[in-house]
């Protein structure tokens, strides 16, 4: 992970300092299965500096972006970097304060706490990936303000009163304003330093798929890349919704189209039928055909 930073140009000072937090705070044996290995890497330097200074500064970080912008992979790219433990924990609108720290459950005849999720990571330093926080509701993830904010506790009525290791970190992540979301109070807000997720950048988008893909051949890779950002830039101008801006959507069409599939259908599946609307449809087929001809077939597209 550090030599992809590297690579991508990273402050070599901001590296320096992450290797020193992974010297100073070992991993224990048993819990260095959590340490993720991330399938994707991040592209984007200036998030990269912002997000890796906040944490070393000892900040939580909120990321706030619309679908597909790399929330996930970031949060994981970083817990992987500093070679912290991680936990992930879906936000939805039954989440509570028990689903996060504990229950109470019987063993050998007593009452005890069965430890959720944010305890563990208190408890070992690890990286706490709060994915989606919007979805909870506010006042049952309450409990979380004294575990975000300086006290850095877990205060569980009836159990130990716990203190979130020095090393242990929160990353929340949230799409704002789509169904089934809710507006992020402002105290909670405020115990996190925020990032608005940008798209990524044209250049990187080449970068990852030439990663991901590296039999593409150069030139539908930049068309690809390109066609991409032109579906960007007419859902920009209000004249196609967000649906088909989908770059989880790409990729996947992308992969389909290795196997063989021809381009345009693949395409169909990854993209344009994200749009549940005929007239739109059509708005982003023809989006598409400026950039792919029709019947595209494996052999034009890979190289070997
Ligand atoms: N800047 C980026 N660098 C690398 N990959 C990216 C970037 N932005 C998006 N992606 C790719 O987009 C896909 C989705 O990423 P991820 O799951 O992290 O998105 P998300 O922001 O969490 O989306 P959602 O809000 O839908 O959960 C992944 O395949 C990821 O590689
Ligand atoms: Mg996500």
């Amino acid at each position: 992970m550090l030599e992809f930073l590297r690579k991508e140009g990273i402050s070599e000072k901001l590296i320096c300092e992450i290797e020193k937090f992974r010297k100073f705070y070992k991993v224990k044996g048993e819990l260095k299965y959590r340490i993720p290995n991330p399938r994707y890497n991040y592209y984007g330097n200036d998030v990269w500096e912002e997000a890796v200074t906040a944490l070393l500064c000892g900040e939580n970080l909120l990321l706030v972006g619309s679908k597909a912008t790399g929330k996930n992979v970031l949060s994981e790219n970083l817990a992987a970097a500093f070679g912290r433990p991680s936990w992930d924990v879906s936000f939805h609108v039954n989440t509570d304060s028990s689903s996060l720290i504990g229950t109470d459950t019987f063993e050998n005849g007593q009452v005890v706490l069965r430890h959720g999720p944010i305890y563990e990571c208190a408890k070992w330093g690890g990286f706490g990936i709060l994915d989606e926080i919007n979805m909870a509701k506010n006042d049952s993830i309450a409990v979380l303000h004294a575990t975000l904010d300086y006290r850095k506790i877990i205060d569980v009525p009836g159990y130990d009163k716990i203190k979130v290791d020095e090393a242990g970190r929160f990353i929340a992540t949230m799409n704002y304003g789509y169904a089934g979301t809710r507006e992020l109070n402002e105290a909670l807000t405020s115990r996190f330093m925020v990032i608005n997720m940008p798209g990524i950048s044209t250049n990187n988008l080449e970068k990852m798929l030439l990663k991901e893909f590296p039999n593409i051949n150069s030139k539908y890779l930049e068309q690809f890349a390109a066609m991409f950002n032109d579906l960007r830039i007419k859902s920009e101008n209000s004249e196609i919704s967000t649906k088909s801006v989908d770059l989880r959507g790409l990729i996947s069409s992308i992969n389909l189209m290795d196997k063989g599939l021809e381009a345009n259908k693949a395409l169909e599946m990854g993209i344009t039928n994200k749009s549940f609307d005929d007239f739109e449809r059509e708005l982003v087929v023809d989006v598409i055909r400026l950039r792919i001809p029709r019947n595209l077939e494996r052999s034009e597209i890979f190289t070997d």
